[in-house]
């Protein structure tokens, strides 16, 4: 629910950006400054400062920079209306929402499933602790497979009683609200009866990033028929199984300081490795790894290292996975275990030295995938060449062009291919795509399907590279480029006669090509300080995120001036052929179904319309080519 103006208001004036901060790191005053090591990096000298006068923060050795808002969503993993809620606690301000009647229904529908949920997990864990069965059974069961104290408190084990109601009666003697128990899935109502849907199970909740139980995964004690190993709270409005990891509550600081996540499968896994001291693991539990998840990780690091069983469908869930994860811009590296082992088991056996060498040897996706592929038969052509089919395929989901130069790099070597070859691999792959995808040239009779009105969807399709563009801009607008000056005023030369679709992209692109030639380009800094800029404020702040990634961080060897293709390779000047083009081809449509429209009309009036319309179409198609030529020589994205 959206925070009153006046709410927002009292937060904003309460921060003190060291006090904020300094909850976080240890701060040390040098000069107008404060200064830490970085908490986003592993760095030994500190590189991280903190303005309290322009109330902004800058890490120089990731890059980023942001107020104290921006600070708490990068530390916390929360959206822009959460961090303020954590900032308003801290502050003692009262919140006050405005919201709509379905918004509030909705937003206290949660809630009471969080207070059941959370009734719920107590009632387990003190089951475990306390009751004479959690004794005998629950924590002699845990004591056998070596999980201490320290970690069942961590991760709040629990234990479901045996008997068929035990939770029920206990939420509903405590005036509990039983249709949100039954939402949560932690009661099954049949007919006359209501029972326990965990029962006799070692429970393991599932936090949310803010560390609320939102579902629960029960284990049974001893292998039964017909019973399932694990049982699992269903879908409810607070757990989307695939938007969630297990762990990740726990795990999200170790994972930004090493800068790593490793993924296993189970809920053990993540319990046994926390316990030897391998803190940034978490689970996908059971679920095959999705976007959502991969995204989530990405707001701690960038690095996945997925632990898989060596049996052929643990060597396809990785392969799966890791190009999941190359298609959110993330770095997947590959350790596999020896077949029959579970990360959890090894260790039990092996011990952590063993564990560690494991880890140790993990592999990236292009040595991981030409293992796998080339097995034994290394000079095989025809296996050589599906291959490195393959692994060009996965290279193609990279977004990021200067990660894909390197990859193919990597690639030519390792398999001893030009590197030409592969790009040109690399672009088949991509054009049979397209043919599938948006921008696929629509055959006339579809045409008519769609309304005139309406139109084509462009903004959609620009609105990303827009938003690249005014990244490249606001993060590096004002530095000098070898030939053509100061990069933000390359970029508007370039696209002059380009028009952006997306209306907050508009109005920041008009207030770039409004600044004249003289003048510096803002800093992103100043975006969030200037009250000037503040209406850019949150479209800059939505374009920095990570979701539009740009290159690394070239700025570090900027010892002399860098020439355009050192600095983004062949993406900027794609992006703009390639927004030019589309947009073109957003034209050309228009202007088809303009054209088909007047010609069904059919009268002497609209026939020196249409006679200009299709002179028009000449035109655009004409430039079309061009571009499309362009593009064609360089790597397709
Ligand atoms: N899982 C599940 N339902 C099942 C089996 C498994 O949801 N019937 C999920 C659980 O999240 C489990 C993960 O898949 O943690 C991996 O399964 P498995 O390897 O069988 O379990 P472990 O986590 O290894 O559990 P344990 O070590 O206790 O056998
Ligand atoms: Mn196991």
């Amino acid at each position: 629910m959206p925070l009153s103006t006046e709410t927002i208001i009292k937060i904003k004036e309460a921060i003190d950006i060291v006090d904020v901060i300094g909850d976080y790191v240890q701060l040390k005053k040098k000069g107008q400054n404060w200064w830490a090591l970085s908490p986003f990096t592993n760095e030994k000298t500190p590189s991280f400062s903190v303005s309290p006068t322009k109330g902004i923060f800058k890490d120089f050795s990731s890059g980023k920079g942001g107020d104290a808002i921006s600070f708490v969503m990068e530390m916390d993993g929360l959206n822009y209306p959460e961090a303020l809620k954590v900032l308003a606690k801290k502050y003692g301000i009262e919140i006050e929402e405005i919201d709509s009647d379905e918004e509030r229904q909705q937003a206290s529908e949660r809630e009471s499933l969080h207070i059941v949920t959370g009734f719920a997990n107590k009632y387990f864990k003190e089951h475990l602790e306390n009751s004479d069965e959690g004794k005998s059974v629950g924590q002699s069961y845990l004591k056998e497979r070596g999980f201490l104290k320290k970690t069942i408190e961590e991760f709040e084990l629990g234990m479901a009683a045996s008997e068929w109601d035990g939770l029920f009666k206990a939420l509903d003697s405590g005036q509990y609200n039983l249709e949100f128990a039954e939402k949560a899935g932690l009661i099954i109502k049949k007919e006359e009866r209501t029972y326990d849907r965990f029962r006799n199970r070692l429970i393991f909740p599932i936090h949310n990033l803010s560390g609320k139980v939102v579902g629960f995964g029960g284990r049974i004690f001893k292998e039964e028929k017909n019973q399932p190993k694990y049982l699992n709270s269903p879908e409810s409005p607070i757990y989307h199984k695939g938007s969630i990891l297990y762990g990740l509550y726990q795990s999200k600081q170790p994972i930004r300081e090493k800068d790593e996540c490793i993924l296993v499968e189970g809920y053990t896994d993540v319990l046994s490795f926390h316990q030897a001291g391998i803190r940034n693991a978490v689970a996908s539990s059971g679920t095959a790894l999705t976007s959502d998840q991969i995204r989530l990780i990405g707001r701690f690091s960038k690095n996945i290292t997925l632990l898989y069983d060596g049996d052929e469908a643990g060597l396809n869930a990785a392969a799966r996975g890791l190009n999941l994860i190359l298609e959110e811009g993330l770095n997947p590296s590959i350790v596999v275990f020896p077949e029959k082992m579970d990360p959890d088991g090894f260790l039990r056996e092996k011990g952590f030295e063993e564990t560690q060498k494991i880890l140790d040897l993990k592999k990236d996706f292009i040595d991981f995938l030409s293992e796998r592929l080339l097995g034994g038969a290394g000079d095989d052509p025809v296996k050589r060449t599906a291959a490195v089919r393959e692994v060009v395929k996965s290279i193609s989901k990279v977004p990021d062009q200067i990660k894909k130069n390197f990859y193919f790099k990597r690639c030519s070597e390792k398999f001893g291919i030009e590197e030409s070859l592969l790009i040109s691999e690399h672009n088949k792959i991509k054009f049979a795509e397209r043919k599938y995808r948006d921008v696929r040239p629509q055959k006339p009779q579809d045409l008519g399907k769609q309304s005139p009105e309406k139109g084509v969807d462009i903004e959609k399709l620009l609105a990303p590279r827009e938003a690249e563009l005014l990244k490249i801009m606001i993060l590096f607008g004002n530095d000098e480029v070898q030939d053509h000056g100061r990069l933000a005023r390359y970029i508007l030369k370039n696209i002059e006669e380009v028009e952006f679709s997306h209306p907050s992209y508009s109005r920041l692109l008009e207030f770039y090509q409004g600044i004249d030639e003289q003048s510096q380009y803002p800093e992103l800094e100043d975006f969030f300080n200037d009250e000037a800029l503040s209406e850019f404020k949150a479209t800059v702040i939505d374009i920095t995120s990570e979701k539009y990634e740009v290159s690394p961080h070239w700025k570090a060897h900027q010892i002399h001036i860098p020439t355009l293709e050192e600095i983004l390779g062949d993406k900027l000047p794609t992006d703009i052929f390639r927004l030019k083009w589309m947009k073109l081809k957003a034209l050309i449509k228009d202007n088809q179904l303009q054209i088909k429209k007047l010609w069904e009309e059919h009268n002497e009036n609209t026939y020196d319309e249409v006679m200009k319309l299709m002179r028009q179409q000449k035109d655009l198609k004409k430039k079309e080519k061009q571009i499309a030529k362009l593009l064609g020589n360089v790597i397709s994205a």
